[in-house]
């Protein structure tokens, strides 16, 4: 069922595993397959630990081009292992399980009237849940060097470890979860044997983490209730059927040098220059995300019309620019959300707008250049999320912002955990309290900004991803040095 590409170096001595990987492949009309490098924290962490270790990357095929290019051998990087799954198994272990059941569980975003349904298209798409696990596994196994470090990612690949650990129980293996963890009362809603199957699956792993101590928390509780499992909450260890896994808070942080220089480029200057030419003298609330259900953005939209209506003196003194660029959307609910985003904007410009005045910005396309233009320009940052493992936007705008921006936060984003004093925060259901810290951030004086601003800053980039990165894979060798 797997074809992996063949090149990869048997023997690594660090291994990382994620569903999607450093690099993607687009197949062009003439049939020639495009590369493109994917940024984010793991692209590097990964460099961090130096080229004298030798490493491999196991991830997904997750495009047709990808799945081209590890058959016909193009990866051009043997370090990286692309798994060509069936795409019938690769799509219902991705979107049925891994972003439609456990990332709807972990930020608890079912209408559970009436989702989520466990019946048997479910229990297929969990079939195809454990072959797509077993399939990392078994390639990792394959690839690593006796007693080797395995670093695997998150709720994608939440069995892996256990069974990795079966095939090579010589490994250090980790498990790190992006997403938040799920209250038991609500991870319960899980079928029992497959809400044991995924806690006994990641405590596979020697050591667990997470990006807040909220989250590592809430996996412990769960172990508890679900597995009965013996917790020690101040050393932050579960103990099950006599194996102990610790648990790790690493709270990945904003790549400050990277985003510094990017941000001063010309492809950002010129669209600085045109979101300027279009905001006027107006302040401005920026908000960046992924179009996803959990980042709250037409509560947002919501609130910043509750702003509009009730303190008239923002009307034609503020823009709100919202960049929602698309996700997920073989997904209905997505696509529906999207199409709620694009409707509640309009519905403001319709009601607000001046021939001179726009009051919301929106675009739904992906412009990385376009989204650090509108970080330089911000006055409020506005991060609402329902919940977040992290959220990176509320650590990096104040990072790139010109003249320090306001940070209007969720206490639901593990963000809050560092952020939180700094921040205007609110509770993300209340549009009412949500439009109120919108108008505290916007009137806050400037100097009190610039201060909150460099010291959100100075928070936010405390642990790069590489240092991040480096934190985990260091816990590992260490638990392995007392033992
Ligand atoms: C979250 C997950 C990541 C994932 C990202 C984008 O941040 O924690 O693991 O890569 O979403 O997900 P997608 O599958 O849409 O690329």
């Amino acid at each position: 069922m797997v074809n992996a590409s063949p090149s990869a170096p048997p023997q690594a001595r660090v291994l990382l595993a994620s569903n999607r990987g450093p690099i993607s492949f687009t197949v062009e009309d003439d049939g020639t397959l495009t590369p493109r490098r994917g940024g984010g924290g793991l692209v590097s962490g990964l460099s961090a630990i130096g080229d004298e270790i030798e490493s491999v990357w196991v991830c997904a095929a997750l495009t047709e081009g990808d799945r081209a290019a590890t058959r016909q051998g193009k990866l051009g990087d043997p370090s990286v292992r692309m798994l060509d799954i069936d795409a019938g198994t690769f799509a219902r272990a991705y979107n049925g399980i891994a972003n439609s059941t456990l990332w709807f569980v972990h930020h608890l975003i079912y209408n559970t009237p009436t989702t989520p349904v466990f019946g048997s298209s479910f229990r297929r798409e969990w079939a195809s849940y454990e072959a797509y696990n077993r399939a990392f596994a078994e390639a990792l196994a394959e690839a690593a060097a006796p007693g080797a470090t395995v670093l695997v990612q998150d709720y994608h690949l939440s069995l892996t470890p256990r069974l990795l650990r079966e095939l090579r129980p010589d490994l250090r293996i980790g498990h790190f979860s992006h997403t938040p963890w799920a209250p038991p009362d609500y991870y319960r809603l899980l079928p029992d044997d497959i809400a044991r199957d995924v806690l006994v699956g990641i405590l596979g792993a020697d050591r667990a983490g997470f990006l807040t101590r909220r989250w590592a928390s809430a996996f412990a509780d769960c172990c508890e209730t679900v597995l009965g499992a013996e917790v020690d909450r101040s050393a932050l260890t579960v103990t099950h059927e006599g194996r102990t896994t610790r648990l790790g808070v690493h709270p990945l942080g904003a790549d400050g040098d990277f985003l510094r220089e990017r941000a001063h480029r010309p492809d950002v200057d010129s669209r600085l220059a045109a979101l300027r030419e279009a905001v006027g003298d107006r302040r401005t609330v920026v908000r960046v995300d992924r179009t996803e259900l959990s980042k709250n953005i037409v509560r947002g939209l919501h609130a910043y019309r509750h702003l509009l209506h009730t303190r008239p003196e923002w009307l034609d003194r503020v823009v709100h620019i919202a960049f929602a660029y698309p996700s997920r959307h073989d997904l209905p609910e997505y696509r529906e959300y999207t199409a709620s985003v694009l409707r509640v904007a309009q519905e403001i410009n319709d009601e607000f707008g001046t021939p001179d005045w726009q009051p919301v910005l929106l675009a739904v396309d992906d412009d990385f250049a376009r989204s650090l233009a509108a970080y330089r320009l911000a006055d409020v940052a506005l991060v609402n999320p329902i919940r977040d493992g992290m959220n990176l936007v509320a650590k990096e705008l104040p990072v790139v912002s010109d003249d320090g921006c306001a940070l209007v936060l969720s206490r639901e984003a593990g963000a809050y955990e560092e952020l939180g004093e700094d921040a205007v925060t609110v509770n993300p259901y209340d549009v009412i309290a949500t439009a109120e810290a919108l108008h505290t951030a916007l009137t806050m004086p400037a100097a009190e900004r610039a201060d909150r601003c460099k010291r959100l800053a100075e928070a936010g980039t405390a642990l790069p991803p590489s240092a991040w990165f480096l934190e985990q894979y260091r816990a590992l060798a260490g638990d392995q040095l007392q033992e």
